[in-house]
């Protein structure tokens, strides 16, 4: 059985074929899926997705992209969503400082209340992290964000950083990339930390991995994921389905 640590089928490319697709998903041996949320709206999709679909949880946050646009009063709007008991953490919530959408003081406000909200209600985090690898860590660090825990979700970053995190006892969420012949730091950063502190994504609809790189993802396509970090670790494919979905039900309350 495998564990979706993160997508998004709240996406609008999922319109055309949403309730089929996820139908289908069970029969593939995909029983958890981690439906991300990146603003307020997709918020709200992702725990109706979770209402209809008993494998589906989901979790309810604001992107960097789009913390541009948030008010104080949309926090209260974030916890009193996170108490339905099938929202299981908080994000997608980080730093992006390669598109800059919003002003760097500004996510780092909104990733630091965010984070405080994780903390309050006692719900993990998942973190979205490019470009700003050193002030990510140093905000999870300061604000003691390990005490509830979370994925460094599509890992980028070395493996020292990744070490470090690892160290701090959060997740590193690995999904398509690691399929790329070219992805050399990835593959070393699989290779460095314990199969215990990795979970294993697709990102759909984004980021196929190869063979299907630049189609629609969907987390049918874990299977490719997996044999990847089984080949750069040595082990067994059954190994890595199994210990990554032992992960996810540590990290999240996903019973029931
Ligand atoms: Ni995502």
């Amino acid at each position: 059985m495998f564990f979706e640590s993160h997508a998004h089928y709240d996406d609008l490319k999922f319109d055309q074929d949403r309730d089929i697709l996820l139908a289908s998903l069970k029969d593939e041996k995909i029983t958890k899926v981690i439906n991300v949320a990146a603003n307020l709206t997709s918020s709200l999709r992702s725990l109706e997705l979770a209402k209809k679909y008993d494998f589906v949880y989901a979790t309810v946050g604001v992107h960097p992209h789009d913390v541009g646009a948030m008010m104080e009063n949309d926090l209260e709007t974030l916890i009193g969503l996170a108490a339905y008991d099938k929202v299981v953490a908080i994000g997608e919530i980080g730093l992006d400082y390669y598109y800059e959408n919003s002003p760097k003081e500004v996510q780092k406000l909104w990733f630091r209340e965010q984070i405080n909200i994780a903390k309050d209600i006692g719900l993990p985090i998942i973190v979205h992290s490019r470009d700003a690898a050193k002030e990510t860590y140093d905000i999870i660090k300061d604000s003691k964000a390990y005490e509830v825990g979370g994925i460094i979700h599509c890992f980028s970053g070395s493996k020292e950083m990744a070490q470090k995190y690892v160290d701090l006892g959060f997740y590193i969420g690995i999904g398509g990339v690691v399929t790329y012949n070219n992805a050399k730091t990835l593959h070393e950063v699989v290779r460095a930390i314990p199969l215990e502190n990795i979970l294993i994504e697709t990102d759909s609809p984004y980021l196929s991995p190869v063979p299907n790189r630049g189609k629609r993802n969907d987390s049918r396509n874990l299977k490719y994921v997996v044999s990847a970090i089984a080949n750069i670790k040595e082990i067994s494919e059954e190994q890595v389905i199994k210990t990554t979905y032992e992960n996810g039900l540590k990290l999240f309350t996903v019973h029931g």
